[in-house]
């Protein structure tokens, strides 16, 4: 039997570092204290990996699709959610409009026909960027909204410069007022169709856009759009709800709005950054793995680098088999330089994670950052491992440590949630014990880590915080 989701019961659960959010409006009674927090991961490194891992839903998916569910007349299944951080505050966030979500293990059903207000806590919106992405459906169907400006990973200035113009090619009117970006439909109706080149192909904007276009009247045709295959997935859930959305995966798209999209059932791609991260685990340790559901082709990127550092992989059906274990004695694994870019580039989210890899590696790997101002704030923990890392601007230098010389467990705290789990992957790698705290930055991205990490064979456990007294 489905559970009732309790957004305040699920964020002490899951967050509990967190203050307490307070959404609105709520019957739910609030626990008297929170439990105490498990914020730091202790990891005696050094454990070859061996086995298999199951991979989760996509969390950038799910949040965006979580927010199109608001879109739809009626109850929509969404199936495969991973039971995250974000997720729940995303939940949180649908519940303070009004809207009844259920979590059920892995499925949500989200239902919004009680939908009654277009202003979402702003409190919850501050956490995860994701939670900005409901300013498009509450406009296009209630032709307003007064949405908090976007919290999210403290990786650079995230402006949303690009969504405000976009929406007002849509015929709204968009003002930000006490941090808050409040819009309204400018004929007093709904959203009109219309043409918008965004400026950089913004993953969130183009999200965002498309669901506003949903239910605009008319045809909207936005150019110079975002790739990711997380677009694809939310395409895929509106066209099963009604809407007419056309070009996805090139960088037009043309979406032909509709009177009423109706709820629906969909399944989340799966994870294609914890996909990654996992594959990296096993080439820093140099172990061999395996994993699904895997989509190869949606991480070419980095299956093409880890080939040519000296890893071998294969893949059948959805199953993916990376193996970084020497083939002759003493070989080593290369390093490579990336350049991260919007999809199909290098993505950014694999950034921290292959960084940390690298220092691993054989020779000089140069890796620049090309999508966010400030997705560094690993490289001064790396360095407390051992790693040899230097950076120059949005460029780091990173002198692989090669084969003899090894990283050495370390202190080190995740500011971020790739970022964080960079640490952890040095942390499996390292010689002696790591400890990694602000886990709670690495619970926003990674479901049931510790039970897979562990069941690959790694030694890693949970340490309550210190006492402050
Ligand atoms: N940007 C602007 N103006 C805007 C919007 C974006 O200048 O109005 C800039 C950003 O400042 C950034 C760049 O464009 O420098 C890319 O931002 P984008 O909008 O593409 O990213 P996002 O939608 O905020 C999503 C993911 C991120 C992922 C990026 C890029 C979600 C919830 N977040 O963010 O995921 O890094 O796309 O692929 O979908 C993560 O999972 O760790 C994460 C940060």
């Amino acid at each position: 039997m489905a559970s009732k989701f309790d957004p305040n019961l699920a964020l002490n659960l899951i967050l509990p570092t967190q203050p307490r959010p307070n959404p609105q409006p709520s019957s739910t009674q609030i626990p008297a204290a929170a439990p105490a927090a498990a914020d730091i991961l202790v990891i005696t490194g050094g454990n070859e990996l061996s086995g298999h891992v199951p991979i989760s839903g996509s969390k950038n998916s799910a949040l965006a699709i979580l927010a199109a569910t608001l879109c739809c007349r009626g109850a929509s299944k969404l199936n495969n959610v991973p039971r995250l951080a974000d997720t729940a505050t995303m939940a949180a966030v649908l519940s303070s409009l009004g809207a009844e979500v259920e979590f059920s293990g892995n499925e949500v059903v989200v239902e919004t026909d009680r939908v009654g207000s277009a202003e979402p806590d702003a409190g919850l919106i501050g956490r995860i960027r994701g939670g900005f992405f409901v300013v498009g459906p509450l406009l296009a169907r209630f032709g307003e909204a007064a949405v908090g400006l976007p919290g999210g990973c403290d990786i650079g200035a995230r402006p949303v410069d690009i969504y405000v113009r976009g929406l007002r090619q849509l015929g709204a009117v968009v003002e930000l007022r006490d941090n808050k970006l409040v819009a309204r439909a400018a004929n007093g109706r709904g959203l009109v169709g219309g043409r918008f080149r965004l400026d950089y192909p913004s993953v969130g904007s183009t999200q965002t856009l498309m669901m506003a276009a949903c239910l605009a009247e008319g045809t909207t045709l936005l150019s110079n759009v975002a790739r990711e295959p997380e677009i694809a997935d939310l395409a895929s859930f509106l066209t099963s709800t009604g809407a007419r959305v056309e070009g996805v995966g090139t960088d037009r798209i043309c979406v032909h709005g509709t009177r009423q999209l109706l709820g629906t059932e969909h399944t989340i791609m799966p994870d294609r950054i914890e996909a990654g991260t996992f594959m990296l685990a096993a080439a820093i340790t140099r172990s061999r793995i395996s994993l699904s559901p895997v989509c190869p082709v949606l991480l070419s990127g980095l299956i093409d680098k880890l080939l040519g550092g000296g890893c071998t992989i294969s893949h059948e059906r959805d199953e993916l088999e990376l193996s970084a274990i020497p083939r002759r004695s003493g070989e080593g694994l290369r390093g490579f330089d990336v350049r991260t870019l919007p999809y199909p580039g290098f993505p950014t989210d694999l950034q921290p994670q292959t960084m940390a890899m690298l220092s691993t590696c054989d020779g000089l790997s140069i890796v620049e950052e090309s999508v966010f101002e400030n997705r560094f704030t690993h490289v001064k923990e790396l360095q407390k491992f051992g790693a040899k890392i230097h950076t120059e601007g949005s460029t780091a230098f990173i002198h692989g440590k090669g084969r003899r010389d090894k990283l050495r467990g370390a202190r080190v705290s995740a500011a971020d949630l790739r970022g964080g789990m960079a640490l952890v992957l040095a942390g499996l790698a390292a010689e002696g014990v790591t400890q990694v705290s602000r886990m709670s930055n690495i619970d926003r991205g990674y479901e049931s880590l510790e039970a897979k990490l562990r069941s690959l064979g790694a030694d890693v456990k949970r340490l309550e915080e210190p006492n402050p007294s």
